[in-house]
This record gives C-alpha cells, sequence and structure tokens, in this order.
C-alpha cells in the first residue's frame, strides 16, 4: 500500500479585517471580554466572496506550490459547513473555477473537523492505489451563517480557506484518527438547513437557520477530545509527545489549547497558534495554519507534526504527519 505525502499548501483570507472594537459597536461586548475569554484580536470577514471563491484561490496557491496543473488533479473534496449551494456541491463549484477537468469532487460536513476527515477519505483513496493526486480544501464564509445580534456566538467566527495537494509516495502520513458523537453532542452546535414547508403538511416547523452554540459544553468536550486525539495517533504511530515538533490545533479559543498543554505537559510553543488573526475558521483553521507555517519556512523535512480537529456534530479527529517537502 502506498502512502500520502503533502507536497503543497495555499490559503486565502478575505481582505476586511474586522476587530473587536468594530464588533462593540454591533452587539454588546468588547475587546477585553473577547479577548480574555478566547485569545481572538480580529477576524476576516467576506464582503460578498463565497466559500467556492475563497477556496478556489487557496486551491490555486497550493497547486502553485505543488508545481502541479488543476488538470493533474484527481479528487477534489471540500470540507465545509457553509457551501455556496445544496447542489451543486462546492468541491465542484471549485473544479469549474480551477479547471481541474480530470477530478472526482465532493464535500465533505464534519464542522471544524472536516479538514482531517477530508485529509483522511483522500488518503484513503491514494493510500489504496484508486487516485495518485488529491486536492484537500477547507473553506468556509461562516459571516453568511453567523446570527450577528448574538453575542455567544458571532465575536468567536470568520471567514477563509485553506488548501493542501496531497500525493502517493513514500513518506508523510504516519495515522490518523476520526470520532463522532451524534448520540450526546448533536445540539451543542448547530445550524439547520431549510426546514420541510411542502403544501401537503398541515404544518410546519421554524428553525434557526443560523449556528447556536452551548459554549460552556463545547469547551469541556474540545479539551476532552482534543487529548484523547493526540494520544490515540500518537499510541498507534508507537510515538510520543516528545517525538512530535508541531501540533497544529483547531483553532477556536486560546483557552483549550492552554487547558490542553497543561493537561499534557507539553510547551505552549509547540502549537501553531494563529486564532488571535482569523478567530475560528472553522474547516479552514487547520489548512491556514498549516499554509502559514509552511510559507514561514517553520517546517523542516523529517518533523513530524499533529494536526487535531474538533467541531460540531460532535466530530473530532487528528492525523500525524511526517513534513516530506
Ligand atoms: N461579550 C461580552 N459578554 C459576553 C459575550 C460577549 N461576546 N458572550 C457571552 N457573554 C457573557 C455571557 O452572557 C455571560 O453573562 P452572564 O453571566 O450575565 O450570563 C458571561 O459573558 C459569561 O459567559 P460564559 O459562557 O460563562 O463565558 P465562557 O468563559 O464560557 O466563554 C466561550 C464563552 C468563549 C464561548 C467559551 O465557552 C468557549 O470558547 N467555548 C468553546 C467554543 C468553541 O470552541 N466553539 C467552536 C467549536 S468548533 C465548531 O464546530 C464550529
Amino acid at each position: 500500500m502506498k502512502n500520502v505525502e503533502i507536497i503543497g499548501t495555499g490559503s486565502c483570507v478575505p481582505e476586511r479585517i474586522v476587530t473587536n472594537d468594530e464588533l462593540s459597536t454591533i452587539v454588546e461586548t468588547s475587546d477585553e471580554w473577547i479577548s480574555t475569554r478566547t485569545g481572538i484580536s480580529e477576524r476576516r470577514i467576506s464582503l460578498g466572496e463565497n466559500t467556492s471563491d475563497l477556496a478556489a484561490k487557496a486551491a490555486l496557491e497550493a497547486l502553485k506550490d505543488s508545481k502541479l496543473e488543476a488538470k493533474d488533479i484527481e479528487l477534489i473534496i471540500v470540507a465545509t459547513t457553509s457551501p455556496d449551494s445544496y447542489v451543486p456541491s462546492t468541491a465542484c463549484i471549485v473544479q469549474g473555477l480551477i479547471g481541474a477537468s480530470n477530478a472526482a469532487c465532493f464535500d465533505i460536513s464534519a464542522a471544524c473537523t472536516g479538514f482531517i476527515f477530508a485529509l483522511n477519505t483522500a488518503a484513503q483513496y491514494i493510500k489504496t492505489g484508486v487516485y495518485k493526486t488529491a486536492l484537500v480544501i477547507g473553506a468556509e464564509v461562516l459571516s453568511k451563517i453567523m446570527d450577528w445580534k448574538d453575542r455567544n456566538t458571532c465575536v468567536l467566527f470568520g471567514d477563509g480557506a485553506g488548501a493542501a495537494v496531497l500525493r502517493a509516495g513514500e513518506e508523510g502520513i504516519m495515522n490518523t484518527y476520526m470520532a463522532s458523537d451524534g448520540i450526546n453532542g448533536r445540539e451543542f452546535l448547530r445550524c439547520f438547513a431549510a426546514q420541510n414547508k411542502n403544501p401537503f403538511m398541515l404544518e410546519s416547523l421554524d428553525v434557526k437557520d443560523k449556528i447556536t452554540m452551548n459554549g460552556k459544553e463545547v469547551f469541556r468536550f474540545a479539551v476532552k477530545v482534543m487529548v484523547d486525539s493526540i494520544e490515540k495517533v500518537l499510541e498507534a504511530a508507537q510515538s510520543n509527545i516528545e517525538d512530535i515538533d508541531y501540533i497544529i490545533p483547531h483553532q477556536a479559543n486560546i483557552r483549550i489549547i492552554e487547558f490542553v498543554a497543561k493537561k499534557l505537559k507539553i510547551d505552549m510553543s509547540k502549537f501553531f497558534i494563529n486564532l488571535n488573526k482569523y478567530g475560528n475558521t472553522s474547516g479552514a483553521t487547520i489548512p491556514i495554519a498549516l499554509d502559514e507555517m509552511n510559507k514561514q519556512g517553520l517546517l523542516k523535512r523529517g518533523n513530524k507534526v499533529i494536526f487535531i480537529g474538533f467541531g460540531g456534530g460532535l466530530t473530532w479527529g487528528s492525523v500525524l504527519v511526517k513534513w516530506t517537502i
């Protein structure tokens, strides 16, 4: 069976910066509250670009970085909670925008764990020899589905996209782990799609088609599953935390990451953090962080890196990668 290497990365965030102070003119909040509770200082908000627009720009950058052309891609998976449309998939729209004429395309819905699920799915196709080259994208325009009157949520999220090109190789992805709990936790973080109001129904439900969240429950869940996810991939790869050069966590809240660092007795310098600049971009946080690390030259060939995601569903998971560029 083949292995799977990451051979290029890209990212794209909207130009418009919205600071905490600016948010305090929309809802009753303050820079002090947001930064001390979350670590977020500002986020990028789309002024009209849709999820596929950001995704396509990130994809083109990743293709350039990998020195491949769009027609070399055989599979495109977009992880998103904020697709452009029910039909077509955002992946098909990206295919059209970048001209990836030889790719099969579909979306994955796993909230903030989406990029981990998409990476793992693409890796399975490559490992089994079905495809050699895949493009995996995490992309969100969450500002479409925010309740801009709800200070519990609207201060936390942002828009953006990140992408990675995967190719069959000798080394690379060492282990993956995915998990879900739709039994106990599906109501903690929610955004309904259109509800059925067909003419044959006697009455229809009116539900909220914007994000709602039980922040305290998500916080508790996040700390627990981040620790579990790190331990699971290390165990499966027969590695220990001292062998790991970097951890790229889902960027939701600095306090969650600090709790995890304390619990596992890991120095905070092992975690790459950029949530202060972008807030929580859901499925896009990990590939944006990965691209920033790659572009800043932080990742050296042979480095071992863990990506960890957690989010609505509930979903969580991790990937252990040996960096090969
Ligand atoms: N500004 C000012 N006050 C606020 C704000 C705000 N933006 N938001 C809430 N408050 C108030 C609350 O109303 C509450 O007031 P009250 O005591 O009068 O009722 C008070 O601040 C304290 O609220 P808490 O909920 O106790 O604040 P907490 O310390 O738990 O922090 C937070 C809230 C930041 C949401 C935290 O719980 C958290 O980070 N949870 C995890 C969220 C997360 O990671 N979500 C992403 C999941 S990934 C995905 O799939 C999308």
